[in-house]
C-alpha cells in the first residue's frame, strides 16, 4: 500500500458507516472491486432485519467482504456466491476471518443456481445485480430460492436520471491508455431507482420497501475511489485503480452517477 495503514484508516473513517470503520483498511483496500462493499452492505442492512442463524444469499460477493461483514455483524449464515472469484480463493479469506462455520463460498453463475427453492431468509447483492439481473424474468428466478416474506437488498452504481441525447463527454473521454470510465458493455446496465422500482414491481413477486439513490452516493463512491487511488493497491483481476472513475465522478458531481439501493420483500 502506498499510504500508511493509519492514513488509510483516517481517510476511510465515516460516521455514516460505523460498523465498516472497524475493519482493517488494508484488507478492505486489497479486496475492493468497486465502491466500498462494506459501506454499501452496511447501508442496505440498515433497512433489513437480520437475526443470528438466518440463511442469507450474498450474490456476486466478489472477494466475500460483504459475506464476512454479514456473518460478523449479524451472526447470519451466508452463502458467498460469485462467478469471477473462485470458491477456493474466498474460502481462504473466510477461514482467515474465523468464519468457516457461518460462511460457505460457492462459485456459480447467477442463472445456474443449484440452491433449494424457498431456502433463504434474505439475499443481498452489492455492486453486482446490474451485471446479470436486468432481464424481465431474472427477479422471479432469483426470488424462487428465497422464502415467502424473505428480504432482498441490492445496492449498485446507477443513474440519478436518464441521459438525454449523447453521453456527457467526461464519461467517454479516453485516458492515455485508451480507457474511459464508460464501458458500453457494462455501463448501459446502469439504471435509475425508478427504473428498478418499475422493473421489479411489474413482476408482482416482491413488494418494494425502498427504492432510491443513496444520499450523496456519488461523493461516497468518490471518497472511496480517492483512497483506493492513493493506496494504489491492485484491484482483484484489474490491477491498480486508474483515475477514470474519480475524474468522471468529480466532473459529474451527482448529476447522473450515483448508488442505487432497493430493499424489497418476497410476496407470500
Ligand atoms: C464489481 S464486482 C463486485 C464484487 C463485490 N460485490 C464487491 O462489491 O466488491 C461484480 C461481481 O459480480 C459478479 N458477477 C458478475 N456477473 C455474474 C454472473 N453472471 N453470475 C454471478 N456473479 C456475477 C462477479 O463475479 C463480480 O465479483
Amino acid at each position: 500500500m502506498k499510504i500508511t495503514k493509519e492514513e488509510a484508516q483516517e481517510m476511510l473513517s465515516d460516521e455514516r458507516f460505523p460498523r465498516s470503520g472497524k475493519y482493517d483498511p488494508q484488507w478492505v483496500l486489497a479486496n475492493q472491486m468497486g465502491p466500498n462493499a462494506l459501506w454499501l452492505t452496511e447501508s442496505l442492512c440498515g433497512r433489513m432485519t437480520l437475526e443470528p442463524g438466518m440463511r442469507v444469499l450474498d450474490m456476486g460477493c466478489g472477494m466475500a467482504m460483504s459475506s464476512i461483514f454479514l456473518a460478523k455483524e449479524y451472526g447470519v449464515r451466508v452463502w458467498a456466491n460469485d462467478l469471477w472469484i473462485s470458491a477456493a480463493d474466498n474460502h481462504k479469506r473466510i477461514v482467515e476471518a474465523g468464519l468457516e462455520d457461518l460462511v460457505t463460498p460457492v462459485r456459480a453463475e447467477a442463472h445456474s443456481l443449484l440452491y433449494e427453492h424457498d431456502y433463504f431468509d434474505a439475499a443481498i447483492s452489492v455492486d453486482s445485480f446490474h451485471y446479470y439481473g436486468t432481464s424481465d424474468t431474472y427477479l422471479s428466478y432469483f426470488t424462487s430460492f428465497l422464502k415467502p416474506d424473505a428480504q432482498v437488498g441490492i445496492a449498485s452504481p446507477g443513474l440519478i436520471k436518464d441521459f438525454e441525447g449523447d453521453l456527457p463527454t467526461y464519461l467517454t473521454e479516453e485516458d492515455d491508455r485508451g480507457d474511459s470510465f464508460w464501458e458500453p458493455k457494462e455501463h448501459w446496465s446502469f439504471h435509475t431507482a425508478n427504473w428498478w422500482r418499475n422493473h421489479w414491481e411489474h413482476t408482482g413477486v416482491v413488494s418494494i420497501e425502498h427504492a432510491a439513490a443513496m444520499k450523496d452516493g456519488w461523493s461516497i463512491w468518490l471518497k472511496f475511489d480517492e483512497v483506493a487511488v492513493a493506496a494504489a493497491e491492485p484491484m482483484p483481476l484489474l490491477g491498480p485503480p486508474d483515475q477514470n472513475t474519480g475524474n468522471a465522478l468529480r466532473a459529474d458531481r451527482g448529476e447522473y452517477l450515483g448508488i442505487i439501493e432497493i430493499n424489497a420483500r418476497v410476496r407470500e
